[in-house]
């Protein structure tokens, strides 16, 4: 029986709405899921009500040089080339300054896909890896294999890139970090070298502007000398921390982001923009000719329709959404929000230290940390303890904090998420930890003591403390 409109609104309302997801509360600050201003929801029903689609010119008449104006505007924040350069690349039907996509995953398939395609580009009688596949392409350049490196911090979505790019999940190369969750340039080095010897072809590397757990951004300057060095296509996966570039205060912490061959940016994090839009740009804007795709009644050749160069096929005008949000948001206030959100990130990183039943983890250097429970008695136990007893006591404060973070989920006045680091402080032992992402303008430093403060409430409830009363007792009985 098909239903009335007001009864699936009913439905609706009683329950999806009702069960959904706070994300715009001030105290939901455990993912990059944040609140929306309220200007993108009359907004949004304009551009679903149009339904263009941005696969081809004939149903986005409008919305196509709409979306190349934006990809023109977060080029010129990264890559700041002059007014000719603009003037002769931004609406050209041959080359792309970048392409937009569904976020920050297909943004990362689309840059490793376009460096692999010109890593192993037509030469003599090969006609391209695009063309031919993988088997022939390295049998073409014989190589055994081919390879793309980021740090152990990288996001899932490149291990998925390797993995469709038929190089493999082994065929992303994890490289060692520092006690600051950026990537060791000298482990990357020989990690270089290693796979040269084993006759594997590198011919990417990814710098990390903002890491999904931790916020920390990789040496770029140094990466963009080490590409240079070793003829790899540079990217830089800048889905989270991209947009720090609009804070005068802070953009130097992504000093080198401008030598990236290729830059992700998500819009639907940092910009303030619905789920749905992430974007990659590209330096030189012949690099996406690479992937370009045709058929008979789209996209063909010479059009400027925008599907023969993106992964995706029919895609919504989320560009519309970006453009109103840098023009009414504006470069000054991108800049207050991610002043204030470094800032408040700093103050709780004060606040967790001077606080005796927690402990700071990663100091933050955008707008995310992470911390964990650790009371008082088991602050002089770590500082006295070795080997097996620190282990354990480790191990116990794993399962506290996993506690503690999945009460507070249920309790559902607060949202810290959690996850697990091998920090240097405990000799790379799996360390499960609170993780605090600061993006919403409302999150109050007062909301923040009171999220410590619930977190403090469960523990005593759960008697938590009791378990660590009791390894004391058993270490001291030794
Ligand atoms: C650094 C980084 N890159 C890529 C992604 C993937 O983005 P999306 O979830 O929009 O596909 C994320 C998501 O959190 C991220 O943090």
């Amino acid at each position: 029986m098909p239903l009335f409109v007001s009864e699936q609104t009913q439905f609706l309302l009683d329950k999806v709405v009702s069960q959904s997801v706070h994300t715009a509360s001030p105290s939901f600050i455990g993912h990059m899921t944040s609140a929306l201003p309220y200007f993108m929801i009359p907004l949004s029903k304009i551009m679903i009500a149009l339904n263009q689609n941005m696969v081809k010119t004939e149903t986005s008449k409008a919305f196509t040089p709409l979306e190349r104006q934006v990809l023109g505007m977060l080029h010129r924040l990264v890559y700041n080339q002059d007014e000719g350069f603009y003037g002769r690349w931004l609406h050209d039907a041959h080359q792309h300054l970048g392409a937009f996509c569904s976020g920050g995953t297909v943004a990362n398939i689309t840059a490793l896909w376009a460096a692999r395609n010109r890593a192993f580009a037509a030469v003599d009688d090969f006609k391209g890896i695009g063309r031919e596949g993988v088997f022939a392409a390295f049998k073409h350049y014989q190589c055994e294999g081919a390879a793309v490196l980021v740090s152990e911090r990288g996001h899932y979505s490149l291990s998925k890139a390797a993995d469709v790019l038929g190089i493999g999940r082994n065929g992303l190369v994890a490289v060692e970090t520092d006690g600051r969750n950026r990537i060791r340039p000298e482990a990357l080095q020989s990690k270089l070298a290693q796979l040269r010897s084993k006759g594997i072809r590198p011919f990417g590397l990814v710098g990390i502007a903002g890491t999904t757990e931790t916020g920390h951004i990789d040496p770029l300057d140094t990466l963009a000398d080490i590409a240079a060095e070793q003829q790899l296509h540079f990217h830089v996966d800048a889905a989270w921390g991209g947009p720090t570039l609009f804070s005068e205060r802070y953009r130097d912490r992504l000093q080198g982001i401008e030598r990236a061959d290729s830059v992700t940016l998500d819009a639907h994090k940092q910009l303030y923009v619905p789920m749905g839009a992430g974007l990659v740009l590209f330096k030189d804007p012949a690099t996406l000719s690479s992937i370009e795709h045709h058929a008979q009644y789209i996209i063909r050749k010479g059009s400027k329709d925008l599907g023969s160069h993106t992964l995706e096929g029919s895609r919504p005008g989320m560009a519309m959404l970006v453009h109103s949000a840098l023009q009414i948001i504006g470069r000054r206030g991108y800049q207050l929000l991610i002043d204030q959100g470094i800032e408040k990130a700093t103050a709780f990183a004060e606040m967790i230290r001077a606080d005796q039943q927690f402990e700071l983890i990663t100091e933050p250097e955008l707008n995310i940390l992470t911390y964990r429970w650790r009371p008082k008695a088991a602050r002089s136990l770590l500082e006295g303890a070795a080997g097996e007893a620190r282990f354990r006591l480790n191990e116990l404060l794993n399962r506290c904090t996993r506690y503690i973070q999945k009460a507070q989920r249920e309790h559902g006045r607060a949202f810290v998420s959690r996850t697990r680091l091998t920090p240097e402080c405990y000799q790379g032992q799996a360390t499960l930890v609170f993780r605090v992402v600061l993006a919403n303008p409302l999150t109050t430093l007062a909301v923040l003591q009171d999220i410590l403060q619930e977190q403090c409430q469960i523990a005593t409830e759960a008697a938590l403390a009791d378990c660590i009363d009791e390894i004391r007792l058993l270490t001291d009985n030794r």
